[in-house]
């Protein structure tokens, strides 16, 4: 099937690749003409495991192909998908702006009728609106043309979404007309012919009512468990073994059960707020939404609570604050949690020393004060304490000799659970956990 992809960014590059993969001749759209020239000549501007190879293979299979021009991308498309952004307004709520200047371009550039599928996270109820901008415009142009509109979520994670869209838990379809299940049903095939999951077919607003409620839900259980981690640090308990003994009951599950700096990246802080935005214009206050947000800002403010309490004063101290990203396995620093410890490390007047593998790039120009080191040792030597904001897997591998040798004070706040507590604690260190019993501070 001819497939547009309109935005190629995160979610519509992982699309378009996977869709491409399927065997579909697929097409990325994008204003972004510096974005459009990278992909043509091979080069994924941003980090996502497998994306790249993916992109190359079916550059050369011809299955996917880019342009800038709307007219040309959109042209002949059976099937197009808007994945453009929606950016939070200063109210929290979605910006919406973006999907509709993607609906009325369809209908601009449209040849034939063809099947508009809103993939960015949008409140429940856009399809409306998707299909108001597809008349309006049609009419205008008086191009006569039946536009289906139909909701289409992703689930992909950043770091494993190629093989999230490839073998996903399932597949979500809400369209309001038989042709646009028709259409999406013969897109979907070759997945479900190699990956046999659950195919949900339903209308428009219950599909896009399941992406928020699917984000909101698992940002819930996180701060859940951070809620739980607080309360384990001051009865004396372990909120890891909580965890795994509340996740071995299979009605709750261990995944999303990690206590930790809170969530961050570009959907759950946003689609939380948005959520809790749109439920709000219905006319439901979602006060369990309001208090999961409470809970993640609580987490972030961590680190700092326990260096006051470790340290005493920052302002003439050298801090190490391992890992920006907002998780493992990614560059992403966008509402990552390490950003709001780096920020109150220097409000109390820190020196800030940072390390991570792969995302320091994109916060040079943020903290322009702050050390920048190529190594996570030369980060922890000299350093009077240690921050770990992402559990990056070359962190664990530092042993807790190695980490007493460097520091100049023994002190160390991981707040991602990177090491195991009591192994530190053998080697001379001071550790604040998050989720553990609490130590005292050295000398009192
Ligand atoms: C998320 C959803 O998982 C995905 O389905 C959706 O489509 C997009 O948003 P992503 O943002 O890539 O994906 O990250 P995810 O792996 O879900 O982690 C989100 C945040 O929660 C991270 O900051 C992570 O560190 C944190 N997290 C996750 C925890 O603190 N504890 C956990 O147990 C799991």
């Amino acid at each position: 099937m001819r497939v547009c992809v309109l935005g190629v960014g995160h979610v519509g590059l992982v699309s378009a690749a996977c869709f491409a993969e399927l065997g579909h001749d697929v097409i990325g759209l994008d204003d972004d003409a510096h974005k459009i020239a990278s992909l043509q000549s091979g080069v994924v501007p941003f980090y996502e495991p497998e994306l790249p190879e993916l992109v190359a293979r079916h550059i050369s299979t011809g299955n996917i192909t880019f342009t800038g021009s709307a007219a040309e991308g959109i042209a002949g498309a059976e099937v197009v998908f808007i994945c453009v952004g929606t950016p939070r307004k200063d109210d929290g709520a979605p910006n919406l702006s973006h999907v509709q200047a993607a609906a009325a371009s369809v209908a601009s550039h449209a040849t034939d009728s063809t099947v508009v599928v809103e993939k960015s996270t949008v409140p429940v109820r856009t399809g409306e609106r998707i299909r108001q901008a597809l008349s309006l415009q049609g009419q205008a142009r008086g191009s006569g043309f039946v536009h289906h509109v139909v909701s289409n979520p992703e689930f992909l994670r950043e770091g494993s979404a190629v093989r999230d869209t490839l073998y996903p838990d399932r597949v979500v379809v809400g369209a309001d007309s038989d042709r646009g299940h028709a259409v999406m049903r013969e897109l979907y095939e070759p997945l479900l012919a190699r990956h046999d999951c659950p195919y949900v077919a339903t209308d428009v607003r219950t599909a896009e009512l399941i992406k928020h409620a699917s984000n909101a839900f698992l940002a819930t259980k996180i701060s859940f468990i951070n809620a739980i981690a607080r309360i384990c640090e001051l009865a004396g308990a372990d909120v890891h073994i909580v965890a795994d003994a509340m996740g071995h009951d299979a009605r709750i599950g261990r995944a999303f059960l990690n206590a930790g700096l809170g969530y961050g990246g570009s959907c759950f802080p946003k689609d939380v707020e948005a959520f809790v935005h749109i439920a709000a214009e219905l006319g439901y206050d979602f006060g369990m939404l309001r208090e999961t947000q409470r809970i993640n800002i609580q987490a972030k403010a961590w680190p700092l609570q326990q260096l006051r309490r470790l340290v005493w004063n920052l302002a003439d101290k050298e801090i190490a604050v391992l890992g920006v990203a907002f998780k493992p396995g990614t560059d992403d620093v966008r509402d990552a949690p390490a950003l709001d410890v780096i920020d109150d490390l220097i409000a109390e007047g820190a020196a800030v020393r940072l390390h991570d593998p792969v995302a320091l790039d994109h916060v040079r120009d943020r903290f322009p004060q702050a050390t920048f080191c190529d190594k996570a040792e030369d980060a922890l030597r000299g350093a009077h304490a240690v921050v770990v904001c992402t559990e990056w897997d070359e962190y664990r591998a530092i042993s807790p000799t190695r980490l007493a040798e460097l520091l100049t004070y023994p002190v160390v706040v991981d707040a991602r659970r990177a090491w195991d507590p009591s192994a530190l604690e053998d080697a001379g260190l001071t550790v604040a956990a998050v989720g553990q019993p609490q130590v005292p501070a050295p000398g009192l």
